[in-house]
């Protein structure tokens, strides 16, 4: 277990915190530690060469070290190195999950199933592919707390449903779902299981085998890394049959002029363009600071101060959790009579700083019968003091502080 003195260390590794501000907000982004800074500097400084193009031996370089951070995140999730696509993060990963899929596979008549507590990206683009397809989308229930239980997943199955796409830890209540369990019912349908990684692969050692999904999207800079880098994995068997929805340069082998096109294998044929070479590298940073701490040990840690974060919340009159059984690094409240945003505003004048608003989750407000909330989430690198000094503000916000705040 990571003591709290160790903490206190680790948090040396990161220029941007500090110990006069709170920074609750890691489910939107997380901080970066200085390995991850000094890769990306290291890359512009020294070798800022393009890959996959050059016939020199310095841009050859560069495309190994890409190639290792492929390896590093393929073992990070216990997939192998040929199922690790890049993308610039989370969103174009579920798009080209979605758009690439879908019209292959979907057609008029079909069920893609997915629930009301996702983000946007993760259910706009089944949208759209519905519409060009003449599929349609249904949601499983969730119970009041936006919570999704194997049982009601079970109930919302049938054979018409082709893809079953959801986050297995929501972005706004922070809810994690049985996904292996949910694998093995999508797969006795026959269907295919599209989980949305964002949030879980940062707060959760994620085994792709074992859960058994054909797709995970995910984004770095949840997770330590850069903003402009992402993964989708995907099985190999499912890859290799796979048409790519982009085209460009560096997906194919060769094409004629009557439009005649072979690819190269995966995962290169899903890999147009020049790719964001300093945020993989990056990447590869993050991971390797993450192996180096024991990741499972700072899971451990942060689900520790989760805990006491809920329990001391629950204690306080004047505000209403909306996750009180989370086991993620994610709480999310209202304080009584006062607007979200006013909330949150407030908090930032006491150098506390979190979201609000509806999270990029649209359909949740009648699940949970609120049109907005407070998110404060955390990472492993918050500390116990800061829960502490957090929940002494929020107990001692009231209307009149929000609204003087704008006179
Ligand atoms: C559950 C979930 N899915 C998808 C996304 C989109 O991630 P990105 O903005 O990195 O593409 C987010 C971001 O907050 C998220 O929380």
């Amino acid at each position: 277990m990571f003591d709290r003195q160790k903490i206190n260390q680790t948090r040396k590794d990161f220029p941007m915190l500090n110990d006069r501000e709170i920074y609750f907000d890691n489910a939107a982004t997380t901080f970066k530690p200085h390995v991850v800074i000094d890769a990306v500097l290291e890359y512009y400084n020294n070798y800022s060469y393009n890959v996959g193009r050059g016939d020199y031996l310095k841009a050859y370089s560069v495309e190994q070290k890409v190639e290792e951070v492929r390896s590093l995140i393929a073992d990070f999730i216990n997939a192998d190195k040929n199922e690790v696509i890049f993308t610039s993060g989370a969103t174009e990963s579920l798009n080209t999950i979605a758009f690439s899929y879908g019209l292959q596979y979907l057609k008029a008549g079909d069920v893609i199933l997915t629930s009301l507590a996702e983000h946007a990206s993760n259910i706009l683009p089944w949208f759209k592919v519905a519409e060009l397809v003449g599929a349609s989308i249904e949601y499983v229930e969730l119970d009041q707390y936006g919570d999704l239980s194997l049982e009601n997943f079970k109930a919302a199955m049938h054979d018409k449903v082709k893809v079953v796409s959801l986050a297995a830890m929501t972005n706004v209540l922070g809810n994690v779902l049985p996904i292996k369990e949910i694998a093995k019912v999508t797969h006795d349908y026959g269907a295919i299981i599209v989980c949305d990684g964002a949030q879980s692969v940062a707060h959760n050692l994620v085994d792709v085998k074992d859960l058994d999904v054909d797709f995970l999207a995910f984004s770095g800079h949840k997770m330590l890394a850069p903003t402009g880098v992402g993964v989708i994995y995907a099985k190999y068997s499912i890859l290799d049959k796979l048409q790519p929805f982009f085209q460009g340069g560096g997906s194919n082998s060769r094409y004629t002029q009557d439009g005649s096109l072979s690819y190269k294998k995966p995962p290169y044929k899903f890999e147009n363009g020049t790719p964001p070479i300093e945020a993989i590298l990056g990447f590869g940073a993050a991971i390797k600071y993450l192996n180096e701490q024991d990741f499972a040990k700072l899971i451990a840690y942060e689900q520790d101060l989760v805990n006491y974060f809920i329990e001391e919340m629950s204690k306080l009159d004047n505000v209403e959790i909306y996750n009180p059984n989370s086991t993620s690094g994610i709480v999310a409240f209202n304080i009584k009579g006062i607007f979200s945003q006013d909330v949150s505003t407030y908090l930032d004048t006491q150098g506390i700083q979190v979201r609000s608003g509806h999270h990029c989750s649209k359909l949740l407000n009648n699940v949970i019968k609120a049109n907005d909330t407070v998110r404060a989430s955390v990472y492993f690198y918050n500390t116990f003091e800061e829960v502490d000094r957090f929940v002494e503000v929020v107990s001692q916000t009231t209307l009149e502080k929000t609204i003087n705040i704008f006179v």
